[in-house]
């Protein structure tokens, strides 16, 4: 919807993850030089990072359409079915957090990834009848935030697997300037650096927080988007110097003030923030223990020595870890 004009739809646009666009590139020439479809492609990452842009990307250098759905809408074999049955030779069918397909659906997955056949039973009982079409080669392009979340049998038979990472602060720059010249938002360099420096490494949030950086420079400032502005905007959305948010700060000060800087449970923590443990797992601590402020341990949690400065907390005791 909001994004559709700022989203990259070619290679050559999408800035960053140079080691995933390097790949991608060579597989996907290699591809239409044979006249085949592409191998089927599993992207995994922190949400926000262009799983789903990837997805529109490959089909559209692929030149084929894209069908998307997720692992949960897909409720019944008879969806997926539905989906598989509906593709045109080549195309791409998008599954978004595909680690949530049931069971039964991602049975019907398997012969329709390997051999492109759909074998599905219908009806129930003895009026039970047992259908197998052939499917057109198609290319499944599955999003995860974790590869670690999906069986080993489906994990196995995507021949692409590639990994988004954090973007750092120069590609966020880059990003967040193609993002406001889209969007007619006269930006200096120095502008679009605040953005980048406090969007958690995270594209989707540097175009979020631009929009609203844009709205305040319109409101209380000229217009343009300059680093004193983007400053005042951040900090009214309580995004720190640092580009933590609110959820970031409250896990961290939990960690400290409840349980002591760790070691504690991811359940626990969950509990004492009052959050889903998936969405600390996979929303809130990849980007806090990529910075350094907190560690995963094989007895649960712990924050680092730096996660006390960020606070201008010293560590209670001085044995802390260091990031
Ligand atoms: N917008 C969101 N992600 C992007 C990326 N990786 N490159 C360019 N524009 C983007």
């Amino acid at each position: 919807g909001f994004d559709r004009a700022i989203r990259p739809r070619t290679l050559s646009d999408y800035i960053g993850q140079p080691q995933v666009r390097e790949q991608l590139d060579i597989f996907i020439s290699a591809a239409r030089g044979r006249k085949e479809s592409l191998d089927h492609t599993l992207v995994f990452g922190p949400p926000g990072l262009g799983k789903t842009t990837l997805a529109n990307i490959i089909a559209s250098e692929m030149n084929v359409d894209i069908k998307s759905t997720s692992g949960p809408v897909l409720e019944r074999a008879g969806d997926l079915a539905a989906m598989l049955t509906n593709l045109q030779p080549g195309d791409v069918l998008f599954i978004d957090e595909i680690h949530r397909l049931s069971p039964v659906v991602e049975e019907i997955l398997y012969p329709a990834m390997e051999d492109f056949k759909l074998d599905i039973v219908i009806g129930e009982g003895p009026a039970a009848r047992s259908i197998k079409l052939d499917l057109p080669n198609f290319t499944l392009v599955g999003a995860t935030t974790r590869a670690g979340l999906l069986t080993s049998p489906l994990r196995d038979r995507f021949g692409i697997v590639q990994r988004l990472e954090f973007y750092d602060i120069h590609e966020l720059t880059e990003i967040v300037s193609r993002s406001a010249r889209l969007l007619g938002f006269e930006s200096d360099i120095e502008g679009a650096t605040e953005i980048a420096r406090r969007s958690r490494g995270t594209p989707r949030i540097a175009n979020r927080l631009l929009r609203r950086v844009r709205d305040y420079a319109e409101v209380r400032g000229d217009g343009r988007l300059q680093a004193d502005i983007a400053d005042q905007a951040l900090n009214l959305l309580h995004v720190d110097r640092h580009g933590l948010d609110h959820m970031d700060r409250r896990l961290l000060l939990a960690m400290i003030e409840k349980f002591d800087g760790g070691p504690v449970g991811v359940d626990s923590l969950a509990a004492a923030i009052s959050e889903e443990r998936d969405t600390i797992e996979d929303v809130i601590e990849p980007y806090l223990i990529q910075q350094g402020l907190m560690m995963r341990t094989a007895r649960g949690r712990m924050v680092t020595r730096q996660a006390y400065l960020h606070f201008g907390l010293s560590s209670g005791s001085d044995d802390a870890p260091e990031a």
